[in-house]
């Protein structure tokens, strides 16, 4: 047997250098790289005996539509494409402490409780805390008696157990605690990392199981790993929420099998994750009335609009120039609204601390958002409010034009589905709509028809909404 070599591997983006660096080549982090154990490479040829795969027409590769399973929590589904697909692989992230052990429990005891074998892994918890908090976690407590637990790190000793109880689904929480015993370096390493998914793909692909693995990110935000794990598994779903808030949103990062573009939501509870069929009604829940610095966005999120409320506080500085804090926006995008407001609006909020928050905690980065954030802001300045009845949308440009964004019907529809009266948007969209006028548009909704409203300037937009 060839000698087993070391070199070093960035913990971030897998590139390698024979000696230490501090700085890695690859993606330039610092002090990523971290000794690891070269195996001795396998021969390339391909073994007697192996099944090879052949060469097909297109037009006979029978397509397999019927190995997509619902996990039975809708919101799940929905962001995995219409369910898990047998043989595929799920990768969940999310800091520590967000629920993803707790979401994968639920949709295991979902899936065990209409008959399917589902094997939950932990290399983290004893199989009595797993089991203590899964019985806390799931409501109704016998709903994850059929889930089978197995508290164990070891690769080999998990493979085994897989063969053994042969599972429709498995959880392997996490990937990063999970090692192998035919390498050296210590379990969350890339190679480790690496090896592990490969295994468990290769495993979920011949067994034709689903698997989820949990993955932690790291304090940037990224997996632990992220460009070695990524590419071989078929999804990448994303566990986000603002720790001390109880709204949880489950998002789509790359899914072979959907849409990248769907978000589930979720609540946090004692009795574990709730679903929210209509995340507008929860965002609106507590909105004041009759306050300046609030402004409504008709968001959008794969097939899906979303009402949220935009708050802003605009205050003088104590010295200097002004603090700038945006939860739930991008805080790039929220200096561009700003630097727009000044120059083409004449809002002067350069020595003022500017606070921008969406509420509920969830995190936007449509540029839809842009109108609310501000008209929010310029509201808070002005003290002028913005119409209780009207909800806004539209991307902002440098030049302080209103710019177009898809899915226009979507947004009106929700609008108006929560009972708003008034919609102001871009207008090449709006526009067609109303004609170019503000008029009554011609959806007649319970609480009477929707006013939509086309405006092509920021100054416009300000004008039309605060009074
Ligand atoms: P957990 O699922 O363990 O998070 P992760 O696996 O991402 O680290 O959840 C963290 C803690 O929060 C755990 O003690 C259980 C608690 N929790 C609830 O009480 N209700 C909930 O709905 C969720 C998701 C978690
Ligand atoms: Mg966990």
């Amino acid at each position: 047997m060839a000698k087993a070599k070391t070199m070093y591997q960035c913990q971030d983006c897998g590139a390698t250098s024979p000696k230490w660096v501090g700085k890695c080549g690859g993606c330039g982090n610092w002090n990523t790289m971290i000794e690891e154990t070269v195996a001795p490479g396998k021969a390339a040829a391909v073994q007697p005996g192996s099944r090879a795969s052949a060469v097909l027409r297109i037009g006979d590769v029978q397509v397999d539509t019927a190995s997509r399973v619902k996990t039975g929590i809708v919101e799940f589904d929905r962001v995995l494409g219409g369910g898990i697909v047998l043989g595929g692989v799920v990768l969940l992230g999310g800091d520590p402490g967000i629920g993803k052990s707790t979401l994968l429990m639920q949709a295991l005891a979902a899936m065990a409780t209409r008959g399917m074998r589902a094997l939950y892994i932990s290399g983290e918890e004893s199989a009595s805390q797993t089991a203590a908090r899964a019985r806390r976690l799931s409501g109704d407590s016998t709903a994850v008696d059929d889930v089978l637990i197995l508290a164990e790190s070891d690769l080999a000793v998990i493979e085994q157990a897989i063969s053994d109880t042969k599972p429709h689904v498995i959880v392997l929480d996490s990937v990063q605690t999970a090692r192998s015993g035919t390498l050296d370096s210590a379990a969350g390493t890339v190679s480790q990392l690496r090896e592990v998914a490969a295994r468990i793909v290769d495993r979920a692909k011949k067994d034709r199981i689903a698997a989820f693995l949990v993955g932690h990110v790291t304090k940037d935000g990224s997996l632990a790993g992220p460009k070695v794990l990524e590419h071989l598994v078929d999804t990448v779903l994303a566990f986000e929420g603002e720790r001390g808030q109880a709204l949880r949103t489950l998002r789509v990062q790359k899914n072979r099998f959907g849409s990248a573009t769907e978000v589930g939501v979720f609540e946090m509870r004692e009795t574990g994750l709730a679903e929210v069929p209509s995340p507008s009604a929860l965002f609106l829940a507590e909105r004041p009335k009759g306050l300046p610095g609030s402004a409504i966005a008709a968001t959008c999120e794969g097939d899906r609009a979303m009402l949220v409320e935009v708050q802003a506080l605009v205050s003088p500085a104590d010295s200097g120039s002004g603090r700038r804090v945006a939860r739930g926006v991008d805080g790039g995008r929220l200096a561009m609204l700003l630097a727009v407001l000044e120059r083409s609006c004449g809002l002067v909020l350069g020595r003022a601390d500017v606070f921008v928050n969406v509420v509920g905690g969830l995190r936007v980065d449509e540029p839809a958002l842009d109108l609310a954030v501000a008209l929010a802001v310029a509201s808070s300045h002005t003290g002028r409010l913005v119409d209780a009845d009207t909800v806004v949308y539209g991307e902002v440009g440098l030049a302080g034009e209103v710019r177009n964004v898809v899915r226009t019907e979507l947004r009106l529809a929700e609008a108006e589905a929560m009972g708003f009266g008034r919609v102001v948007g871009p207008s090449s969209e709006l526009g067609r709509i109303s004609g170019g006028k503000p008029q009554k548009a011609t959806r007649a909704g319970t609480r009477g028809p929707l006013a939509v409203e086309a405006v092509t300037r920021l100054a416009d937009a300000l004008d039309r909404v605060l009074r």
